[in-house]
């Protein structure tokens, strides 16, 4: 796909809102980014538009079977004013990966890449400075052909919106409380766990609303086979520390291989701890719970960065984590990648790009 990106710019410029306003997901910028495909032409048009409704039939293949993807990412503006992309690569590759599981056309790497760079420059305005706040990056495939027979469409259209969105912790890194469910299950091996697809968050809301009904914040997902090994918190990678050990599960298919965790499973193998990928059932955690070497447990992902956990509850048991407290590796964890983030520390491991 050779064709240049063609820039539309708005004539009518939307409010921003104050920083300090900003919360997550409601408030989106001037401009969006737009790609089309048909089975003829490949991906073709690349262009960014001003933003606005698209208009769907409502045939479109994917208001039925759900054919799409997403990606989820953000910009950071730094103290020095410059505007930072975390790992995009890594986002890129996972974009492409959950492309195939969902048979939609693998997108050519480079122009999601730059998709993701232009639409942020276009907006940089955009970009908030307050301490926390970032721009939300949404790039998204859905199958646009209106076709009402089951198989993989032969129309596409990607779209990448961008959203200002507020400090996850306003008031600080709050420990939660977790609900862990076994009457419910999110993903098995072989399914659609692993992609970044519309199904995998729809499967998920009922539990959610369930625990948050009963005072949790969120669920703690078991396997969907055994319901016995640990899998993802909520819409976050988990990890433990017991004893010396630091634990996560491994990828094995049904769960998103979270970037996040890819950065905390580097930094702490750098620091020169004991990491371990591997299964952990949950009476594992209960039983270290019991002799005290269940040190600290915490979530993983772009949205909070790291999320701790103060208290988990299975079954009619009651687990308090570090005594409700931030562990010294949880705070340790999020400072270091914040920093990365906003560039307040040298990045060593080339995880960020200026745009
Ligand atoms: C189900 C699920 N697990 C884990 C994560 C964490 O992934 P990442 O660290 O790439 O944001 C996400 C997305 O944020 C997710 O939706």
């Amino acid at each position: 796909m050779s064709d240049a990106i063609r820039v539309t710019r708005t004539t009518t410029k939307r409010e921003k809102p104050k920083d300090k306003d900003l919360s997550f997901g409601n408030v989106f910028t001037d401009h969006m980014f737009v790609v089309d495909f048909q089975e003829e032409k490949g991906w073709y048009d690349p262009r960014v538009e001003p933003y606005g409704p698209l208009s769907l039939d409502p045939a479109t293949a994917v208001l039925h079977y759900g054919q799409s993807l997403f990606e989820g990412l953000k910009a950071f503006r730094g103290k020095d004013g410059r505007i930072r992309l975390f790992r995009p690569d890594k986002h890129v590759r996972r974009l492409n990966r959950t492309a195939e599981r969902m048979c939609i056309p693998a997108l050519d790497p480079e122009l999601v890449l730059k998709s993701w760079t232009t639409v942020v420059d276009v907006d940089r305005d955009w970009v908030p400075s307050a301490g926390g706040t970032s721009l939300y990056i949404r790039p998204t495939i859905i199958a646009s052909e209106a076709f009402l027979g089951v198989r993989p469409a032969k129309e596409y259209l990607y779209y990448v919106i961008l959203s200002p969105v507020g400090a996850y912790y306003p008031e600080g890194m709050n420990p939660v409380r977790i609900k862990v469910i076994d009457k419910y299950v999110r993903a098995v091996p072989g399914g659609l766990g692993e992609a970044k697809t519309a199904a995998n968050y729809a499967a998920s809301l009922y539990a959610a609303e369930e625990a948050k009904h009963e005072g949790f914040t969120q669920v703690l997902w078991l396997d969907g086979v055994h319901r016995k090994y640990i899998e993802e918190v909520g819409t976050m990678n988990i990890m433990l520390k017991i004893g010396d050990e630091v634990i996560t599960p491994p990828l094995n298919g049904s769960l998103l291989a979270g970037v996040t965790r890819d950065s905390v499973l580097a930094l702490t193998r750098e620091w020169g701890l004991y990491v371990s990928e591997r299964l952990v059932s949950i009476d594992e955690v209960v039983d270290a719970a019991d002799k005290g070497t269940l040190r600290e447990v915490w979530g993983t992902g772009t949205a909070a960065v790291i999320s701790p956990v103060g208290e988990l509850v299975y079954k009619d048991r009651k687990i308090v984590v570090n005594g409700g407290r931030i562990g010294e590796l949880t705070q340790r964890l999020y400072d270091t990648i914040v920093d990365i983030q906003y560039g307040t520390v040298a990045d060593t491991r080339g995880w960020t790009l200026e745009v």
